[in-house]
């Protein structure tokens, strides 16, 4: 089968729309999950607090932004340290309660909760005080708190 030139340019047009219109259509594609569940916790979530030493409890909008869940975080699933320094880092399943005490949240900033420990290896004398900001590797997916490593139960 042959094309005229007409023709041709017709089906030009055509691949160059089907391509404009898959790239436009990106973007607007990727939003909605990123939105989902990237959103920075604590503008989703209200009374955040640290309970048992290691767990994150907070009540957190679903998607819709209607219904609160009560979440319970355990924070061992994804905050460890950094064995030379003694940091806090995000980790998987990086086990804090091993290493940390005297943990509490910092309200400084109501939307940028901040993690605050004193830590040690078995080596060290003593515990170093850190800080890990909590909004940077927590996430409110549809309601549930997840991070890496963790998700919360819910109730
Ligand atoms: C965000 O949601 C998408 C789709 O539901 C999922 O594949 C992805 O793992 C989620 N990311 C995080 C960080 O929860
Ligand atoms: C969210 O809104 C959608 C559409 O309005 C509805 O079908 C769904 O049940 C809602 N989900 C919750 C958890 O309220
Ligand atoms: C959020 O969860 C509800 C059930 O609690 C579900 O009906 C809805 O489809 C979910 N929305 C998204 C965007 O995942």
């Amino acid at each position: 089968m042959s094309m005229n030139v007409a023709q041709s340019l017709i089906v030009g047009k055509m691949i160059f729309l089907v391509l404009l219109a898959s790239f436009l259509a990106l973007p607007a594609l990727a939003l909605p999950s990123a939105a989902a569940n990237q959103t920075n916790f604590a503008q989703t979530c209200r009374r955040a607090k640290l309970v048992d030493g290691y767990y994150l409890e907070a009540w957190c909008l679903d998607a819709n932004g209607t219904h609160p869940f009560k979440n319970t975080l355990d924070l061992n699933f994804c905050v460890g340290i950094d064995y030379s320094t003694s940091v806090l880092q995000w980790m998987v399943y990086g086990k804090l309660a091993n290493y940390c005490s005297h943990c509490s949240l910092e309200h400084d900033n109501p939307n940028h909760p901040v993690l605050d420990c004193a830590c040690q290896t078995s080596g060290q004398k003593s515990g170093i005080f850190s800080t890990l900001k909590l909004d940077e590797g927590i996430y409110n997916n549809n309601g549930t708190l997840t991070c890496d490593g963790g998700i919360a139960t819910i109730g």
